[in-house]
């Protein structure tokens, strides 16, 4: 295991009707005017929107609103609000809503308090200093509401790129699992995508002896993998909302990433698909990582067969640990295509002809070297080639 430091703050609010008490936190944190950030409208339909601006009311504190975020969350808007929080001195970032809008209330409360663009920060520089932030997550997914990340598209270009720093993780954030049960399963599905993602990406690594930690994504796989049925079946399953809730958060608040080298080529060149194509950022995912497995096995076939085994409950080939690795792989295709998400290009909307763009962008984008991938190390030219996988 590698020396590491672990600093995760965010103060978690876990259970039915806690967004009622979002007044209440927002005091402890020390908010008294904030700007309220939300979606397209649907915490305006299921009426969370009222409830929080009750309990904001309660506790005689001031907010002003913007909503609007797109998924896939645009520059312009985050401009618009740090716009609004400087002419009306708002000193604290309600999300209400899913990764999109956390994001966004991420990127104004940075540049809120910077003098420059605030796209240097998606540009490499860290975030150290933004206005404090709460969330009400109402879909699981991202885990932004336990990261010190955002992800925001550039309407100049569309090209989407993360920023990242202690500055911006969430002082509080509410976690309701019945939020989540008027979720269209797309987005469901979409979401539980992201999640085992998120686990991948750091299970795949070149760190030996890390034990705890591969158990520890082992276990949270096989929760998703319990669980997913059950909340297509029926989103307003709240046993099964609350536990894929909570290893949403697990996944990304990188308790289960410490002490080991970790991947992220997969979100790279799944962040191309989705500035592109504008396709859902899971949905992206679930064509990505089954391309990114195979044509990356080879590095380690061990540690494939290793997950195939102890997750997806294949038998041990000894003698061809490469056959494990496929059943396994086919096993992650077959769960996938189970929740409906897609599998290839077309089903994205994506185009081969622009595979070499975005290989290039993959590569070179975010202040990029060249290389993505701290498990197998990709260059352009191998990225172009996982996208091949996916026509
Ligand atoms: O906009 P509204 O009307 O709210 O509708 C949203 C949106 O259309 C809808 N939705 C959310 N909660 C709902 C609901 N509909 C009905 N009932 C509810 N309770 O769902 C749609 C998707 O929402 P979005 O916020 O886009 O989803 P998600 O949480 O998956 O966020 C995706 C974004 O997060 C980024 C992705 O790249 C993408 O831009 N990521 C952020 C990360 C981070 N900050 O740490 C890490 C991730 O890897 C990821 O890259
Ligand atoms: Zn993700």
């Amino acid at each position: 295991m590698n020396n590491f430091v672990f600093y995760s703050p965010t103060y978690f609010v876990f259970g039915k009707e806690q967004e009622n008490n979002t007044g209440k936190y927002v005091k402890r944190f020390g908010g008294s005017k904030v700007l309220i950030h939300f979606g397209g409208g649907s915490v305006v339909r299921t009426g969370l929107l009222d409830r929080v601006k009750a309990s904001l009311k309660e506790e005689g504190i001031e907010y002003v609103e913007l909503g609007g975020v797109k998924p896939n969350p645009r520059s312009g808007l985050v401009y618009t609000g740090i716009e609004l929080c400087h002419k009306e001195k708002v000193d604290f970032v309600l999300a209400v809503g899913g990764g999109s809008t956390i994001d966004s209330s991420k990127a104004i409360a940075a540049g809120a308090v910077y003098d420059g663009d605030f796209w240097d920060f998606y540009q490499g520089k860290a975030i150290t200093k933004a206005l404090p932030v709460g969330t009400i997550l109402t879909i699981s997914a991202a885990g932004s509401e336990g990261s010190p990340d955002s992800v925001i598209t550039n309407e100049n270009g569309m090209y989407k790129r993360g920023a990242s720093g202690e500055g911006i993780r969430p002082a509080f954030s509410i976690l309701n699992p019945a939020l989540t049960q008027t979720l269209p399963t797309y987005q469901i599905a979409c979401g539980i995508t992201d999640i085992c993602a998120h686990l991948f990406e750091r299970y795949f690594t070149t760190t030996s002896e890390v034990e705890v930690t591969d158990r520890l994504i082992e276990g949270l796989l096989l929760t998703m993998i319990k669980e997913a049925p059950r909340v297509i079946e029926a989103p307003e399953h709240y046993e099964a909302q609350a536990n894929i809730m909570w290893a949403g958060m697990m996944a990304h608040n990188n308790s289960c990433g410490v002490g080991r080298v970790q991947d992220w080529a997969s979100h790279d060149i799944e962040h191309e698909l989705s500035a592109v194509y504008d396709c859902a950022h899971g949905a992206g995912l679930a064509v990505v990582f089954p391309a990114w497995m195979t044509y990356n096995m080879k590095h380690d076939v061990n540690r494939f067969a290793q997950l195939a085994v102890r997750v997806w409950g294949c038998q041990m080939d000894f003698n061809h640990p490469e056959n494990t690795a496929k059943a396994g792989i086919a096993a992650l295709k077959h769960f996938l295509k189970s929740i409906g998400m897609p599998s290839n290009f077309a089903e994205l909307g994506a185009k081969e002809e622009d595979i070499e763009k975005m290989a290039q962008s993959a590569c070179f984008g975010n202040g990029r070297q060249g290389t993505i991938g701290g498990f197998a190390k990709l260059n352009d030219k191998d990225v172009a080639a996982i996208y091949r996988l996916m026509l």
